[in-house]
């Protein structure tokens, strides 16, 4: 599987706000979870930080975890009265914060990542994130 093509557009704008676009450079989030988390009651205008590093204790939200990783958090206005919203959780949409769905064929791609990572042999010395792949260390 070509994961470089499976990238969703948070990660890569991470990658390019940070690195300048270079494909070794690049940053993968955490997955906090493989689906999305079902938030009701958002009041229009509201604005909220969607976590793309996968770190926060507060998911789907921002709580100042993504600190020396490199990855921000991605500002969004909730646009209208709305119910229910699926907010992806998983951190790799295309369409943040919305789930598009991704998470379905991410679990083997990301333990591939992870299996392979030429990092691999200092994830014990990593203190949150290994943003080459992903890995972290137990929640
Ligand atoms: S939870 Fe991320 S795309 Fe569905």
């Amino acid at each position: 599987m070509d994961t470089k093509n499976n990238l969703s557009d948070a990660a890569v704008a991470n990658a390019a706000a940070d690195d300048g676009d270079d494909i070794a450079n690049r940053k993968y989030p955490a997955v906090p979870m493989y689906g999305p988390c079902n938030v009701r009651d958002l009041k229009p205008g509201t604005v909220k930080y969607w976590c793309a590093c996968g770190l926060s204790r507060r998911q789907p939200w921002c709580d100042g975890s993504h600190k020396g990783t490199g990855i921000k958090p991605i500002r969004w206005v909730v646009p209208e009265s709305q119910s229910l919203y699926q907010i992806c959780n998983c951190k790799y949409t295309k369409n943040p914060p919305h789930c598009d769905a991704t998470h379905v064929y991410l679990p083997t791609e990301v333990l591939h990542r992870k299996a392979t990572c030429e990092n691999k042999s200092s994830h014990v010395d990593t203190c949150k994130l290994c943003t080459q792949c992903g890995w972290v260390p137990d929640f």
